[in-house]
């Protein structure tokens, strides 16, 4: 539906040119709610005013349902664009137009007749919930209904991508939630593909099926969120999570004595990740039947990513058997597994002497 091909962004400033977007390749399905993430300044804002050409590549190619963008004439794309809604955290609201004035303004421009016009404004009214506000002013209203306005907004000509650019941001978690469904209903019932961008993580686990990670303008990775979230590849990926992934070592591991290299006798310290129902105690048990090593549990923890439950464990490996066939036989049983470290030995006991 939508394909970024290596898209470079420069920017001219008093400092030099500036590499906004550096070699940028995404491609985002259709009917997708797909996520950009990213610490402030990574070039999300700019990413995504590319895919409607608000900001023209300094090289590469966007390809929207087929059609090049940067290879249209400017009537071409104002017609493409229409397919394209996006939604800001400032709204971006007329304030002398009324709710239904607003909703009209798009379809005005497009030049539909008034009747017309008046069908779509009461359907998309409805469809947001604001059915009883179409002559109230934004100024009467919350911050939660200027969202819906603007996404009424957005959807009035119909278009078949969602942009939204920090649209929940300004609201407080519950009109969040909220505005979110509105997105996700929207997102089923029209078929909608919706790109969002948000610095709320939540927000992301919650709703996406897919992200992105921009790193200062670079792709750091990409792919299912319940893979991006739960076994992120990057630093920064593991940064912006961090705040909704119960991913830390409990501090007092912090505390003991990791190793720089394997020794004699040591014990290897494994995070390890079960999707979806898997159930670990037959796995921890077939480890010590079958390689003869010893599983001290450690630490434990239950999350949920849409609804899907997610659970890690931190278990130190040890004693005389197979270590290296016990970890390929956890890795063949598709477990998320991360090395934390080498410890001295008799973990169990120094642990309980920290806490
Ligand atoms: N028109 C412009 N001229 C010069 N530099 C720009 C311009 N637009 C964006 N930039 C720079 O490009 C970088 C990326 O900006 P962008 O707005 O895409 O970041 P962002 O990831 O959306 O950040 P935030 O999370 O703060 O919204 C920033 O360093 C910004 O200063
Ligand atoms: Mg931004």
């Amino acid at each position: 539906m939508i394909v970024l091909e290596n898209v470079c962004k420069d920017f001219d400033t008093e400092g030099g040119c500036f590499h906004a977007l550096r070699g940028v390749s995404l491609s985002i399905r259709k009917g997708c709610v797909y996520g950009i993430i990213g610490r402030s300044g990574a070039g999300k804002s700019t990413l995504v005013r590319t895919i409607n050409l608000l900001e023209r590549p300094t090289s590469g190619r966007v390809t929207v349902a087929g059609v090049d963008l940067s290879a249209l004439s400017p009537a071409e794309l104002r017609r493409a664009r229409r397919g394209i809604g996006m939604i800001f955290q400032g709204f971006n609201l007329l304030e002398s137009r009324s709710v239904a004035g607003n909703v009209a303004f798009p379809l005005e421009l497009a030049g539909w007749d008034a009747a017309r016009i008046a069908g779509r404004v009461d359907e998309l009214l409805e469809l947001v919930g604001l059915g009883g506000k179409r002559d109230a002013y934004p100024a009467q209203l919350s911050g939660g209904q200027k969202q819906r306005v603007g996404i009424a907004r957005a959807l009035a000509p119909e278009p078949k991508i969602l942009l939204c650019d920090e649209a929940t941001s300004a609201l407080d978690p519950q009109t969040t939630r909220e505005v979110l469904e509105l997105l996700r209903d929207i997102n089923r019932e029209l078929g909608l593909t919706v790109v969002l961008i948000t610095h709320e993580m939540a927000v992301i686990k919650e709703i996406c099926e897919e992200v992105a990670v921009l790193d200062a303008g670079r792709v750091a990775e990409s792919g299912a969120v319940f893979k991006v979230f739960t076994v992120p590849q990057s630093p920064v990926t593991r940064e912006l999570v961090a705040s909704v992934m119960t991913r830390d070592i409990p501090q007092h591991f912090a505390a003991l004595d990791f190793l720089q290299e394997p020794e004699e006798g040591c014990g290897l310290l494994l995070r390890v990740s079960f999707l979806g129902d898997t159930a670990a105690e037959p796995i921890i048990s077939g480890v010590v039947r079958r390689f003869g090593v010893d599983v001290n549990i450690l630490y434990g923890a239950i999350d949920h990513i849409q609804g899907v439950p997610y659970g890690t464990l931190v278990v130190e490996l040890s004693g005389n058997g197979n270590r290296d066939a016990a970890m390929e036989y956890l890795r063949n049983l598709n477990l998320g597994l991360e090395v934390i470290g080498y410890v001295r030995r008799n973990l169990g006991a120094s642990v309980a002497g920290v806490v």
